[in-house]
């Protein structure tokens, strides 16, 4: 782990000026590295910029396209925005915590719920592995968890 926070360090000092306004620019390149925000990581980034943790948790859990959490296998996003509401998005998240286990996640599977897709003309929306979908179906996204979870 020291060796990883170490490489990590390095590699911010490389990218990332040590200034404020290099938090989202910073936690956004963690997204991407790793799939998710590592609590380690976010430490480090946190040391690297002069930020405390709690401000960089803060950041991290404000904006729904970063995950904190590591991700399933799969993931599965149901927008529950207003147009995708409008048009079942609700009974689309209902359905996938029935299809799941715990009602949140499976062994294989991540749900999520994100506010706006900004694909409000092709509600409700779901999101499949990165791919989003249109226009779902009531019975698409239980089809796609047993599907994936498989
Ligand atoms: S409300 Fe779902 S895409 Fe905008």
């Amino acid at each position: 782990m020291n060796r990883e926070r170490n490489e990590l360090r390095s590699i911010l000092r490389q990218k990332f000026p040590r200034s404020r306004g290099q938090l989202l620019p910073a936690l956004h390149f963690l997204h991407h590295e790793f799939g998710y925000l590592p609590d380690w990581a976010m430490e480090v980034v946190g040391w690297h910029l002069g930020i405390p943790s709690s401000e960089v948790y803060g950041a991290a859990t404000s904006y729904t396209e970063l995950r904190i959490n590591q991700p399933a296998e799969h993931s599965v996003r149901v927008c529950t925005g207003l147009s995708c509401w409008l048009n079942g998005g609700n009974r689309l998240m209902a359905e996938a915590h029935a299809a799941l286990s715990d009602g949140k996640s499976s062994d294989k599977v991540t749900l999520e719920e994100t506010p706006c897709a900004y694909m409000c003309g092709v509600a409700p929306v779901v999101e499949v592995d990165g791919e989003w979908r249109g226009r779902v179906d009531e019975g698409i996204v239980s089809a796609i968890i047993g599907e994936v979870s498989s």
